[in-house]
């Protein structure tokens, strides 16, 4: 099982620095290759049960972790290529309006949730079982994720997603900003 980092073409994004992108870039290789770390070194430890379970069961744990930390950034990333798109008529209009009213009330829930205090994720679900949206904040890469349910939107709200732009106070700009650059049609494109 080896995963391969994504590459992703990412313009000039008003309020995002390149230096912001090309160093979260790098951190989301990092992810990758420890996903595939934490497997090579699971199956070389497994040799020797005996003297490597405590080790094992500790890389398992890590597992979640790095795997979310490679997947999430695979969606914020995707989000940010093609440039700015208004948010198409479709499914996913269809439903942010049905359930919060207008697509300006889900926007203010949604920024109400990136106030959270700590490092993660603020993520948009669908779910697939009840055909409803859910959103919630995701406490590091994995804490927090909603099982079984489709992300279509990922926010990253760690400091090094904004803090060689924005100092820490002033997270809000940041979230300006990734809205400002947000492709809405790769978003839309997540709900099948
Ligand atoms: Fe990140």
């Amino acid at each position: 099982m080896k995963y391969e980092a994504l590459t992703f073409t990412i313009g000039d994004l008003p309020g995002i620095s390149s230096k912001t992108i090309e160093n979260h870039l790098g951190l989301y290789e990092g992810y990758v290759k420890h996903v595939n770390l934490i497997h090579e070194k699971v199956a070389a430890f497994s040799h020797d049960l005996e003297n490597n379970a405590f080790a094992i069961a500790e890389m398992q744990r890590r597992l979640g972790f790095e795997f979310c930390g490679m997947r999430n950034h695979e969606y914020y990333f995707a989000q940010l290529e093609g440039g700015p798109k208004a948010l198409p008529e479709g499914a996913l209009r269809d439903k942010i309006e049905s359930q919060f009213g207008s697509v300006d009330a889900w926007l203010e829930s949604f920024k109400l949730i990136t106030k959270t205090r700590g490092v993660g994720w603020v993520m948009l679900y669908h779910d697939p079982h009840t055909d409803q949206l859910a959103q919630t904040w995701v406490d590091e890469q994995h804490l927090g994720q909603l099982a079984d349910l489709d992300i279509i939107l990922a926010l990253d709200m760690w400091e090094h997603s904004y803090m060689m732009d924005y100092p820490s106070g002033e997270k809000g700009l940041y979230v300006d900003a990734f809205f400002a650059n947000l492709n809405w049609e790769v978003v839309a494109s997540r709900m099948t």
